[in-house]
């Protein structure tokens, strides 16, 4: 059985229970991180945390841990379940009280979750031909940059692109593209790569800015500025970008082809720049 961690001790993940007025189950009072694995070791892990940092000053509550105590347990935890590729997830709430109310009660101890995922299969289809976005309205609230547990309009807009036949959906807010349900975006024209600024809009995403920094090393120029769908669409490539993923070709934005509607030379380049970047990790 998988082994999770919770509040400073690792069990099996049968054994892990948390009280159902939790704040986190009863007002999704919780961020988390997920941080990918590669040869057992944590990868981008200052990246991350610095994020969760953020997310958790941003929802007033207290970092539970030091970042050496962090990183031990996640160590830990990932030794539990074998170590090798995987991603680790981590969830910190702001913990049980005896009863339900808004207010943000003091003194309570938070609870600390993390357990590990599988990573996820390589997929032929998506290296071959891409993957096919939907336009959806963003339904999400203005805190986008926090990474909060509250992901019920992600979940749904999710399903939607789901029903609609899409792998994800790319999000309009004030008639500009943000992000995905669960990832970023980047464009590509001439030798231009650009992404939504960082902001209230959106996850600033760990990979993305990874990606970022590898494009400028191959002459890339970087502009973080909106973009409008139509630009979307006159782009000659476009990607998504997660932790999850990394890279992914967005090939088809409803019944549109970007560029010639299959991955092109810009995803290659920065797929071998980011391989290179992984093996150095490794090594
Ligand atoms: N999600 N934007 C949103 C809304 C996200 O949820 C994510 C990641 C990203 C990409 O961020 P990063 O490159 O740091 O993973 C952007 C994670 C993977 C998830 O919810 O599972």
């Amino acid at each position: 059985m998988d082994q999770v961690f919770l509040n400073g001790r690792i069990l099996a993940s049968g054994e892990a229970w948390i009280s159902p007025l939790d704040r986190g189950f009863l007002f999704a009072d919780a961020v988390y991180e997920v941080i990918p694995v590669y040869h057992s070791k944590l990868f981008l892990w200052n990246e991350h945390y610095l994020r969760l940092e953020r997310s958790l000053q941003a929802i007033r509550l207290t970092n539970p841990y030091r970042a050496t105590d962090w990183r031990e347990y996640l160590e830990q935890l990932v030794e539990a379940n074998g170590g090798g590729e995987l991603s680790v997830y981590l969830e910190i709430s702001r913990g049980a009280e005896e009863t339900r109310d808004h207010h943000i009660p003091q003194g309570i101890a938070p609870t600390v979750f993390a357990m590990t995922l599988p990573p996820l299969a390589p997929d032929p289809v998506l290296e071959h031909s891409g993957v096919r976005v939907v336009m959806l309205e963003d339904i999400r609230w203005h805190r986008c940059d926090i990474k909060s547990t509250a992901l019920i309009a992600n979940v749904l807009l999710r399903e939607v692109a789901r029903e609609k036949g899409a792998a994800e959906a790319l999000l309009i807010r004030d008639g500009f593209v943000s992000e995905g349900t669960s990832s970023n975006v980047i464009t590509l024209k001439g030798s231009t790569l650009k992404t939504h600024p960082d902001g209230p809009e959106i996850l600033p995403g760990v990979t993305r800015d990874l990606l970022l920094r590898l494009g400028a090393d191959l002459g890339y120029t970087i502009r973080r500025e909106r973009i409008r769908p139509d630009e979307l669409l006159g782009a000659e490539e476009a990607w998504l970008t997660s932790s999850r993923r990394i890279l992914a070709p967005i090939t088809r934005v409803d019944d549109r082809p970007i560029g010639t509607g299959r991955p092109g030379p810009g995803y290659e380049r920065l797929r071998q720049a980011w391989q290179r970047h992984l093996d150095a990790f490794e090594a």
